[in-house]
This record gives C-alpha cells, sequence and structure tokens, in this order.
C-alpha cells in the first residue's frame, strides 16, 4: 500500500513571520531571505532609474526588439546587448546585491516577466529551479517591479520556507492538495520595489483582472563561480570550468523537444480521425 504524502512545516513561524511584516522593508534582511526563501526590499531602486527601465521596455516592445516567447505566458527573453541587461552595472543594483556569494555575483539570464492585456492568464503553483540549470540551492531571482504588481494584476504569490524542500524533481504544477495547507503570501510591489525569492520557493500568480500592464525585469543571480554565469555583476569568476550558450543544445533528445514531437503527432492524428469521419 502506497504512503500517504506528508509535508511538515512550522507553521506558528511562518503565521508570525506574515504577521510581523518582517520580510518587508528598505534594508534587505538576510537571515529572513535564508530562512524563507524571499525578501521584499521597498523603494530599491529611485523613480528615476525605474522610469528609464520602464521606458527602455516600451521602447523595446514598440520597436519590436523583445518579443513574448511562444511557449510561455509571461516570459520576454531579452538579446544580450539591449540596454534592459545594463541594470546589472548600476551602482544601486551592485550594492543590493554585494552581500551574496562573498562579492562573487554572477547571473544566468535576465528577462521580463510580464502580464498584459494580452497575456493575463494566471499561474500555477511551481518552483522555477527545474526551468534552470547548474546548482539547485542558494540562487535568487530578483524580480524589480517596474509597474506595480499586485493580486488585482496578477502579481506574484509565494509560500513562505517552501524553498527549504529544494528542487521536487519536476516542474509541474504543484497539487492545490498540498499548497492549501500552506500559507500563501501576496507580494504587492510598488513600482521600484524588489522582490527576492529562492529559486526553489513556491509560487504562483493570478490572472491579470484589472488589465493593468505587470511587468517585472527579473535578474537571475547565483555565485559567480558557477559554469553557467553569463555576466558578472562583482567579484571573481571562474575560467575553468564554464558553459556558454544556449543549454538546451546540451540535449539532442530534450523533455521540451519531446512534448514538440508528441502534440505534432497528436495533432496528425487529430486530422485523421476527423477525415474518417
Ligand atoms: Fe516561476
Amino acid at each position: 500500500m502506497k504512503k500517504k504524502l506528508s509535508l511538515k512545516f512550522p507553521k506558528k513561524k511562518i503565521q508570525n513571520l506574515i504577521i510581523s511584516k518582517k520580510y518587508l522593508g528598505n534594508h534587505l534582511n538576510m537571515k529572513v531571505l535564508n530562512e524563507f526563501g524571499f525578501y521584499v526590499l521597498k523603494n530599491a531602486l529611485t523613480k528615476k532609474l525605474v522610469e528609464k527601465y520602464k521606458n527602455y521596455y516600451y521602447e523595446n516592445i514598440k520597436n519590436q526588439k523583445i518579443k513574448k516567447s511562444d511557449n510561455h505566458i509571461t516570459q520576454v527573453i531579452i538579446k544580450e546587448k539591449n540596454k534592459l541587461n545594463n541594470i546589472i552595472k548600476e551602482n544601486k543594483f551592485i550594492k543590493i546585491v554585494k552581500n551574496f556569494y562573498e562579492g562573487n555575483v554572477g547571473c544566468d539570464f535576465i528577462r521580463i516577466v510580464r502580464k498584459d492585456i494580452y497575456n493575463k492568464d494566471l499561474l500555477f503553483t511551481h518552483q522555477d529551479t527545474g526551468y534552470q540549470s547548474g546548482n539547485t540551492n542558494d540562487k535568487y531571482s530578483l524580480f524589480i517591479a517596474l509597474t506595480e504588481c499586485n493580486e488585482f494584476n496578477g502579481g506574484i504569490n509565494i509560500f513562505p520556507g517552501t524553498h527549504k524542500y529544494g528542487y521536487l524533481g519536476d516542474v509541474g504544477e504543484i497539487s492545490k492538495k498540498i499548497t492549501d495547507k500552506f500559507l500563501m503570501l501576496k507580494t504587492n510591489l510598488s513600482d521600484g520595489d524588489i522582490l527576492f525569492m529562492n529559486s526553489n520557493l513556491w509560487h504562483n500568480s493570478y490572472e491579470n483582472s484589472n488589465l493593468k500592464d505587470r511587468i517585472y525585469l527579473e535578474v537571475h543571480i547565483q555565485n559567480s563561480f558557477e559554469p553557467n554565469t553569463k555576466y558578472l555583476v562583482l567579484g571573481k569568476s571562474n575560467n575553468e570550468w564554464k558553459i556558454s550558450g544556449d543549454t538546451k543544445n546540451l540535449f539532442t533528445n530534450s523533455r521540451t523537444s519531446r512534448i514538440k514531437i508528441l502534440n505534432k503527432h497528436l495533432s496528425r492524428l487529430k486530422k485523421m480521425i476527423n477525415k474518417s469521419l
């Protein structure tokens, strides 16, 4: 007989965190970040700096220099020479991350994750680690709010502490039967705030119901000695072990390519069935 799944977690501790609002402030609290897997840094960027990157974003969209990925609800890929990547060179940004990884801070990707009038769907509960490569611990997404990002336009909701379970071995939807037992927090950011999120932390987002743009500039940081570090933010990096380019090309038979092939077969089968009816 299969044993019933059971997940133990310190509910009281998380309740206290939420009531005390210690996850929120003008100074990054590394202790809270380590223990609960997230922190909301208020007014992290000046309004001027936020405006600059928000304008870059809208310019890029208007000139079609960036566009939404086909197989992703929110992702907008940024090419290497795009001005949006300059965020990691801003003094303000460098100051914010200087205490990570003993000052050796790398970044493996920068992207936009947005919802708007055209892309408004909710995102089921998941963790990001399974979509990433390299070491599975101690990596963080910095979600920089370029607009208001709240519960009404599909802002990120997180499940405090769940990064402690580590990588769960899949990238699918975490069962509602499980998440219903946990405490979920709506992160509700104003423009210029940053949500720090451990990549193992469970999270989701509601539908964009007020149809106002929800735009995060996401910078994913890691120890710069990781072989897949693409950009060095500060400190030193490794040049003995290095992966450059698209890691998808490591595989001839990847999970996503298999899904694409299966979908092709499926649509061919559907056509054949329809013809024979
Ligand atoms: Fe995610």
